[in-house]
């Protein structure tokens, strides 16, 4: 066997023999989302990732995704072993919003309903009434205008403005954004689409406006798969991270899919929207977190009991 296939043999191993299931986001690699897969775990979007480690009865999760996913399952399983291959991987979003600023910020609107994106970490999550991901915010978003809430949204600024012209919510806006969606381009994507005009246009709401504008469905990455494999075109053109098209090909085999265009994805560059981040997860990270026990996501607890309400809130609404 080459020293791939030992070093999946040896993840599945070690899987089994600590009682551990890996949980994966799309955007991992390919190798990660199919060893979840066959391995009784998950590849799923970062509500079915929650939901999916908080219910699931092994008592460790190996969470390949970004650091906020990892203190998510931590926070909802506080007596869970919640191990990631790599803990440096983090998320612009998280980056750029620091717990100390945006507790500023709250206090400085006291009259406004605290709305965080998953993409937060644990001390700001702790701050916030409700957390919400976007397969779910516009819903939880229109619930709470309905009963006249004013929102203090952060930190996804593109997504919180998609999420203000659906519904016509009074939000106010944090301005971080994802340093991978940012980077699509509408100029660009106008013209892709002119070349497959019978295309399918799918993009995820952390993209730029005049992104979105464009779109046929704008959704979480589960809604843009869902969408590839249920759509009854033949093409689609797919604004988020790449990888994502490693799952649309094995669960819609005959459609054609198609990078939407970023800056730097001329003729010289198919393949640039990719989180750095989430690049950071590989096969070896799994085998040494469970080796070592390397890689443990640790919150504090009263940090995390704080938390833990926003993110209860959601599930008791999705649910
Ligand atoms: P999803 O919840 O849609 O999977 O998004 C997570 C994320 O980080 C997108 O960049
Ligand atoms: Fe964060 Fe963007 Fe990476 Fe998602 S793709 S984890 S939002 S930096």
């Amino acid at each position: 066997p080459s020293q791939r296939d030992a070093l999946k043999a040896r993840a599945r191993e070690l899987l089994a023999a600590r009682n551990a299931v890996l949980v994966a986001h799309y955007y991992v690699e390919g190798e990660l989302q199919d060893l979840a897969l066959e391995t009784g775990g998950i590849v799923a979007d970062s509500l079915e990732m929650a939901r999916f480690g908080r219910d699931h009865a092994s008592q460790t999760l190996v969470v390949a995704g970004v650091r906020f996913m990892g203190e998510s399952a931590k926070i909802l399983s506080p007596g869970k072993t919640v191990l990631m291959p790599d803990l440096d991987a983090t998320c612009s979003l998280d980056l750029g919003c620091p717990a100390d600023d945006f507790a500023a910020f709250c206090d400085a609107h006291p009259d406004r309903t605290v709305v965080v994106y998953a993409n937060t970490s644990a001390a700001v999550k702790a701050r916030a009434d409700w957390m919400v991901t976007s397969s779910c915010a516009l819903g939880i978003v229109n619930h709470l205008k309905d009963q006249g809430q004013k929102i203090l949204w952060a930190p996804d600024r593109h997504l919180g403005r998609y999420i203000q012209r659906e519904t016509g919510a009074d939000m106010l806006l944090w301005q971080g954004d994802c340093i991978v969606h940012n980077e699509f381009k509408g100029v660009e994507l106008q013209l892709l689409k002119a070349q497959h005009p019978n295309a399918m246009v799918l993009v995820h709401p952390e993209s730029p406006e005049s992104v979105v504008a464009l779109a046929d469905v704008v959704g979480s990455t589960s809604q843009m798969l869902s969408a590839v494999i249920n759509g009854s075109a033949q093409e689609y053109i797919v604004a988020t991270d790449n990888l994502i098209m490693h799952r649309m090909r094995q669960l819609a085999p005959g459609k054609t899919l198609i990078e939407a265009p970023t800056a730097g994805n001329s003729a010289t560059c198919k393949s640039c929207a990719h989180c750095p981040w989430m690049a950071m997860n590989g096969l070896q990270g799994v085998v040494d977190c469970l080796e070592s026990g390397s890689g443990e996501i640790h919150v504090d607890p009263v940090i995390g009991q704080k938390a833990h309400g926003c993110i209860d809130r959601m599930l008791a609404y999705v649910a």
